[in-house]
């Protein structure tokens, strides 16, 4: 299940005590149906308001958002949302922390925790079900995160930074198993990231943001980089760093200098 995500013309503005600030602007993007995109830029630019945004946590000031053609009017179980801090119910095992959303959707007991069984299964956490969320380390956490909202079966799937909290094996780790369940399904994923390599490791295109209300302009989408390779990638290539190379050159090339 996937869904195909429109944005045209997405621009947000934030009230403050000293003044509005835009924060986004003039940005439009079109995800496919299936499609993995990763999104990069400097802090500031924008990224988890279009993230927040997507999810129907935050309005737009300006412009359209639509999800399988339909506009966004809030929170839904099409859209699920993974954070860098995992978010889980501490008073729940793991497997009810799973098996939360299924049941509250209204599944069957029996169920909700099959879904539960098999998205632990995903992730590996089998064995560690009947844990709580303080007894597991943070990459463990933060796959029972990916498992609860695998088991809503959302068709979109936004993350901002979820790895970013994680050891670096852990890390490569979570990715490998994020791009083989994403190519499995073919849900549509957003994943915000701070790492280039990252990006470049899981997404089928790299959208590149830059500006952002300290640089006088506001965030806005400076590149749209497609990376047609192998879905086994590796990382050390000359084709691989060569877009980390040029994503990381407009990453930080001087704000619309
Ligand atoms: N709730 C808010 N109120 C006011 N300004 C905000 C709010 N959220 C974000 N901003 C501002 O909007 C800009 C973009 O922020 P954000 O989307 O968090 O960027 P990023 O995730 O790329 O670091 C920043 O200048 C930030 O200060
Ligand atoms: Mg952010």
């Amino acid at each position: 299940m996937s869904a195909e995500i429109r944005i045209e013309g997405l621009e947000k503005r934030y009230e403050t005590p000293s003044g509005d600030v835009l924060a986004v602007a003039d940005v439009t993007l079109d995800v496919a149906a299936g499609e993995f995109v990763a999104v990069v830029g400097a802090s500031g630019c924008g990224k988890s308001t279009l993230l927040r945004i997507l999810a129907g946590f935050e309005e737009p000031s300006g412009g359209t958002v639509t999800v399988a053609g339909a506009p966004i009017t809030g929170p839904g179980p099409d859209r699920g949302v993974v954070f860098q801090d995992y978010g889980l119910f501490p008073w729940l095992t793991v497997h009810e922390n799973v098996a939360y959303g299924p049941a509250r959707r209204g599944l069957a007991r029996a169920d909700a925790r099959a879904k539960a069984d098999l998205y632990l299964e995903t992730v590996g956490l089998t064995r560690f079900a009947k844990k709580f969320p303080g007894e597991l380390s943070g990459g463990m956490q933060q796959r029972v995160a990916i498992a609860r909202v695998l088991a809503n079966d959302p068709a979109v799937m936004l993350m901002d930074e979820p790895f970013g909290a994680l050891d670096a094996l852990t890390r490569s780790d979570l990715q490998v198993q994020l791009r083989g369940l994403q190519r499995a399904e073919g849900r549509t994923v957003v994943f915000i990231t701070h790492s280039i390599e990252e990006a470049v490791y899981l997404a089928d295109r790299v959208v590149v943001m830059t500006g952002g209300a300290s640089h006088g302009v506001p965030g806005h989408i400076r590149e749209i980089v497609p990376i047609p390779l192998a879905e086994d990638r590796d990382v050390t290539s000359p084709a691989f760093n060569a877009f980390k190379r040029q994503i990381s050159a407009l990453v930080h090339e001087r704000a619309a200098a």
